[in-house]
């Protein structure tokens, strides 16, 4: 497999990252089958999957594989990622049982105050999420985007077809900080400014997802917060359609829930794309849950984002991250996301 660099980034070296990526493959999980103790697999996971980890370098360094390539290391990637998490879960329900048999052995003791003493934290729920849609769209050879959360007026509303006193800019309740010109920065109200900022920044083709935090003037009750995440979707190429947008959004919903989900478009407006949509996810029970919105990027996006509308098209979406945990783990109020209760985190 090629992976040529089209980047000046001298500094990663992906051919290298790649063969670190391979030789974890080859060596990983029998490194992790030999973990002597529980403390030693926790290492382990921190070591090959955590946040400094070769994956996860890797990951990071989808950007500077060649687009033509990025399919195929998404795919290795995936790949290689879930090798290591079934060795590790397979260590760890090894330990597992081997514990319930010496606790059964020494009834006698109690240990859970023991235990209780030093609870293992972990990543909280919206980072777990975040991550899993990072990893799902990685393995679709999509890249990883990011953007300020203090934005330009321009990145949030005028580059995205929303000219000073556009009507549309009443959908989003804005947050402006006092620097500059009156109401010339805010607190982004989306993550689509990040579609310009990659336009921008990258030649086409273009296929980046960018989560992060957003923010609304909004008082918080079950299903809204002023502060809460996004991903955004964006597909730059020649020739993508309105078919290439609802087959991705398929995608992804079946492989982050389950292949008997299924998802629907329904019309609707914003400034940015046209057609515009809302996009649905069925659930177990047959009704419908609102995920987000998207569509094809508006001809004058693409102008703003230095794109001639004659040589290229492209879809973007964006939704929610909070409302996509909710629908995972059937929570019934936002809210609960942001407490930081430990007896509701622990759970997750
Ligand atoms: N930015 C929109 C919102 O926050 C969602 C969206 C993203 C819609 C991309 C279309 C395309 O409501």
């Amino acid at each position: 497999m090629m992976a040529a660099m089209n980047s000046p980034d001298a500094s990663v070296d992906v051919h290298e990252l790649l063969d670190r990526v391979r030789r974890l493959a080859a060596d990983g999980p029998a490194t992790i089958a030999a973990a002597a103790t529980v403390d030693e697999l926790r290492r382990l996971d921190g070591e090959f999957l955590g946040k400094t980890s070769v994956m996860s370098q890797a990951k990071a360094a989808m950007r500077f594989v060649a687009p033509e390539d990025r399919k195929s290391v998404g795919g290795l990637l995936n790949e290689v990622r879930t090798a290591l998490e079934a060795a590790i879960g397979q260590r760890q329900s090894a330990f597992d049982s081997d514990a319930r048999r010496e606790r059964l052995a020494a009834e006698a003791l109690d240990l859970s105050e023991v235990m209780d003493a030093a609870p293992t934290g972990h990543r909280h729920l919206i980072s777990q999420t975040r991550e899993m849609l990072e990893d799902a769209f990685v393995g679709l050879g999509f890249t990883v985007a990011e953007g300020p959360e203090i934005e330009t007026d321009w990145y949030n509303f005028e580059a995205l077809n929303m000219p000073e006193g556009h009507p549309a800019r009443s959908m989003w309740d804005t947050l402006y900080l006092e620097a500059g010109e009156p109401e010339s920065v805010l607190l982004r109200t989306h993550t689509s400014p990040v579609q310009i900022r990659t336009m921008l920044r990258e030649e086409p083709p273009i296929y980046v997802v960018a989560p992060g935090r957003a923010y609304r003037s909004d008082t918080a009750d079950a299903t809204h917060l002023p502060v809460f995440s996004q991903i955004e979707g964006l597909v730059i190429d020649r020739g993508i359609t309105f078919a290439d947008l609802a087959g991705t959004i398929e995608t992804f919903v079946k492989l982050l829930y389950g292949s008997e989900r299924t998802t629907r478009l329904r019309p609707s407006f914003f400034p940015f794309t046209e057609p515009s949509a809302e996009f649905d996810m069925s659930t177990p029970s047959g009704e419908w849950v609102e995920l987000g919105g998207c569509g094809m990027v508006h001809p004058n996006v693409l102008r703003a984002g230095g794109l001639d509308p004659e040589e290229w098209s492209g879809f973007a979406f964006g939704f929610g991250l909070e409302r996509m945990a909710m629908q995972r783990h059937g929570l019934d109020d936002i809210r609960e996301l942001i407490t930081n209760d430990v007896r509701f985190l622990a759970q997750f």
